[in-house]
């Protein structure tokens, strides 16, 4: 019985690995087991092979959906990282606007892949305020994407409570929220900056869509991959960088191992990726 459980578990994470590229090692069988509880009970599966065969001959994908939306892991918060942030908004972002005006090209592109509720994106955007003086001469785009469909519905939102707040310097709590009810609203004019969509970094094709960018942000999300997966993800970043484009990946993240694609740059705050 013991080996009959043990395998069907590893047919089910080596599924979801495939779809999400996040991989459960055998120390993380109860665990994702714990996530999967509620939609086994839902669909009436008695097992985690019941599930997986629901799963794997599901035509409409819908299930899908609700798998990547119980199997990833959201924690996030405002400011999160702050030396890699003054990396990005003293170092990087004066380097790559100072460059875009000399060619008198006002576009500039950011992405936060694996935005979860938002906090990601709106923290950049409220930095780009503070480095572009002329800001509204340019075409800013702030596109912030995860798989987990719930969190986007969130970040969408933009309200939020104290524990995504903690990290954030006062300044910006009052000059970018309103608060009420124990809720932080962000205000509009930080909101409009961002747009969000669905996007799965593994889905090959989806990721050619995104073109022409000038800063990855893919902060604490490549860690719950496995080499194969996270390789793949990074190929697709570089594909989808401008030249002289940066990726940033959770401080203690690294594509040691990985891949050589990417030059590494030391900044006086942070160590950055960048595509030469
Ligand atoms: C721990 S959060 C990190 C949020 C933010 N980047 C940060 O550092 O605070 C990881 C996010 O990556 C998303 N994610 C995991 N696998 C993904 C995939 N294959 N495609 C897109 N997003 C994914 C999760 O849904 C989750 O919201």
């Amino acid at each position: 019985m013991k080996d009959l459980e043990a395998q069907e578990f590893k047919y089910l994470r080596d599924l979801i690995c495939e779809k999400t590229g996040i991989f459960f090692d055998d120390e993380k069988k109860h665990y994702l087991i714990r996530r999967l509880e509620n939609r086994m009970r839902t669909l009436g599966c008695e097992t985690l092979l019941d599930y997986y065969r629901f799963l794997k001959y599901d035509a409409s994908g819908k299930e899908l959906i609700n798998l990547f939306n119980v199997v990833t892991t959201n924690e996030t918060y405002f400011f999160r990282n702050i030396p890699q942030l003054m990396a990005f908004k003293e170092e990087v972002l004066p380097l790559i606007i100072s460059r875009k005006r000399r060619v008198r090209d006002y576009e500039l592109k950011i992405w936060s892949a694996g935005c979860s509720t938002g906090e990601e994106p709106y923290t950049l955007a409220m930095l780009l305020l503070e480095v572009i003086p002329d800001i509204y001469q340019w075409k800013i785009q702030i596109l912030g994407t995860d798989i987990n469909t719930q969190v986007l519905e969130r970040a969408k939102k933009g309200i939020y409570d104290y524990r995504s707040i903690r990290e954030m310097p006062s300044q910006y709590t009052l000059q970018y929220f309103h608060f009420k009810d124990k809720k932080y609203f962000i205000k509009e004019k930080i909101k409009d900056m961002v747009s969000f969509a669905a996007l799965n970094l593994v889905d090959t094709e989806h990721m050619k869509s995104v073109r022409s960018i000038d800063v990855i942000f893919c902060r604490n999300v490549l860690i719950y991959f496995n080499p194969e997966s996270c390789k793949k993800v990074v190929n697709a970043f570089y594909d989808s960088l401008n030249k002289g484009g940066y990726l940033f990946l959770g401080h203690s993240e690294s594509l040691y191992r990985i891949t050589a694609i990417f030059k590494l740059v030391k900044f006086k705050n942070s160590l950055v990726y960048m595509k030469e």
